[in-house]
């Protein structure tokens, strides 16, 4: 019995610390604005924002994992957008706005204004008026250092990628008022899945033209690389050689259509 009531003791407190030492994974990016004031602690500010964390974590809502609140009056107003990937379910999904809240509280403290990007979410808040408003900066990218970061033909490979995120891009942009999220699969010398989302308050074109940048970015840092992320605020864009989506039903397969060959010269067969 004494051992029993030991062992649950240690048990309990090993639990303990694991919660108290939450991790903040190392994929992970954040960007606290610089430019946009600092709260004080105890704060009005800080009052709200508490009060926007805990209502973003208790919503009882999904949406397809797109949230957006307000909380107080302004000067005061904490305006928040949150958006999960949109092949991740509705548990993954407030874990993910969970531990992002908290990674941005430990990173980020006493910014009134702030963006952290997770591997399934991302969580944005600030002072001014976010809502309905395009924004490609400040971004980040992340990408493949492993031993199979090098495509096994970088023309091949390049071809069949771009092909793919100019046919992702148009149907992310069109996904209507609810989801803008799109996801695909094309086969050249090798697989590349591939996905791209806007938070749903754009519109169709200002959706265009933020995966337009953030293609171009990731086209600039992951050029002849297998896997790329690059984060903006108002959209994200990814593409991986392994299978890194956990929802295959939205995902189309793209054939790559290679160039037409050029026409046989006269020489040809003499
Ligand atoms: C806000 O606070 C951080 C430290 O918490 C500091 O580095 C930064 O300079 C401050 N910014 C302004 C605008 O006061
Ligand atoms: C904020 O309030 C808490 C609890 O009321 C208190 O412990 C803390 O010292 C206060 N911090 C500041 C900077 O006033
Ligand atoms: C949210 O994270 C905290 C630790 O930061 C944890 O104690 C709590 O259980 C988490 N809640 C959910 C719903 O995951
Ligand atoms: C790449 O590295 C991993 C371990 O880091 C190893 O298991 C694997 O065999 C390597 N693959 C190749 C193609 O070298
Ligand atoms: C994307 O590719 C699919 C599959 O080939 C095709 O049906 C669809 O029309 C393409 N969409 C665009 C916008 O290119």
């Amino acid at each position: 019995m004494r051992f029993l009531k030991l062992f649950l003791l240690l048990l309990f407190s090993a639990f303990h610390i694991n919660l108290s030492s939450a991790q903040i994974a190392s994929d992970f990016r954040k960007s606290c604005a610089s430019n946009n004031g600092n709260f004080t602690a105890n704060s009005t500010y800080d009052a709200n924002l508490n009060r926007l964390f805990s209502q973003l974590s208790s919503s009882q809502d999904y949406n397809h994992g797109f949230y957006h609140m307000s909380v107080g009056q302004s000067p005061d107003q904490v305006n928040a957008i949150a958006l999960c990937r949109g092949d991740q379910n509705v548990d993954v999904c407030k874990s993910c706005l969970n531990s992002t809240i908290y990674a941005l509280q430990q990173t980020c403290p006493n910014y009134k204004e702030a963006i952290g990007w997770s591997e399934f979410c991302t969580l944005r808040y600030s002072n001014r008026q976010i809502y309905g408003i395009m924004e490609t900066d400040p971004y980040d990218k992340l990408w493949r250092v492993d031993n199979q970061s090098a495509p096994h033909n970088v023309n091949d490979f390049d071809r069949a990628l771009s092909f793919l995120l100019k046919n992702l891009s148009v149907r992310a942009a069109a996904g209507g008022p609810l989801f803008k999220y799109a996801a695909g699969l094309t086969v050249s010398s090798q697989r590349i899945y591939a996905m791209m989302q806007c938070t749903p308050d754009l519109s169709q074109q200002k959706c265009g033209a933020c995966l337009a940048t953030g293609s171009d970015r990731m086209r600039a840092a992951c050029y002849g690389i297998t896997g790329c992320r690059i984060l903006q605020p108002s959209c994200l864009l990814r593409y991986e050689i392994d299978l890194f989506l956990s929802d295959l039903s939205n995902v189309i397969i793209v054939p790559f259509a290679p160039p037409c060959p050029p026409p046989p010269s006269p020489t040809e067969g003499r």
